[in-house]
């Protein structure tokens, strides 16, 4: 048996929210045609051979369903100007649809939406879908990216509010 926290879940967050991120959009497409679009932070790269990434989702988020039925997924790194996406895509009450009619996209592989102007983009297939307490991981399975060089700095979140560093990285 776990021994309960001394800590409740607001901590945590707070804590966990010292950790800077960057944004992401990710869009998701099912076999009938559904759509997904939300905000996710929880991104992160797993392995270069085969490439696959992950990101985290509550299993309460209104876009679950859609996501774990999808045939394809595209995550969408932001930049400081499309922080209008990432509150737009991190709206409840919007259904995936509806957060996409407010933005710019295109189909990309297997209709899976593209948000055009994004710096980098991912896509791929779902892998494996792990439930982890009330969040579930999703692995993908990458088979396409797209680079847009841009010196707009990425769009960050730290402790709770949007933030973007003055200056992009030089390569
Ligand atoms: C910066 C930011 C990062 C977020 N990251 C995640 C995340 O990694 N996982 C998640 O489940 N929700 C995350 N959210 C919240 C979802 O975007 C939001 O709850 C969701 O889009 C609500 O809509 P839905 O219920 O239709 O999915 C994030 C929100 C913001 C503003």
């Amino acid at each position: 048996m776990t021994a309960e926290p001394l800590f409740d879940s607001t901590e945590f967050r707070q804590v966990c929210g010292h950790f800077p991120t960057g944004v992401t959009a990710v869009t998701a497409i099912t076999a009938q045609g559904g759509v997904a679009a939300l905000t996710v932070n929880s991104f992160t790269s797993v392995s270069l051979q085969p490439a696959k990434v992950l990101f985290c989702v509550t299993s309460s988020s209104s876009s679950f369903p859609t996501l774990v039925g999808s045939e394809r997924i595209a995550i969408h790194i932001l930049s400081r100007d499309q922080e209008d996406v990432a509150r737009r895509f991190a709206t409840s009450g919007l259904t995936g649809a509806e957060k996409l009619a407010g933005v710019s996209w295109l189909p990309g592989p297997d209709g899976v939406p593209l948000l055009p102007g994004t710096p980098a983009v991912l896509a791929g297939r779902r892998d494996e879908v792990i439930t982890s307490g009330d969040h579930v991981i999703f692995l993908l399975d990458i088979d396409h990216v797209h680079l847009k060089p841009t010196n707009v700095p990425a769009l960050s979140f730290y402790r709770g509010r949007f933030v973007s560093p003055s200056a992009t990285a030089t390569e």
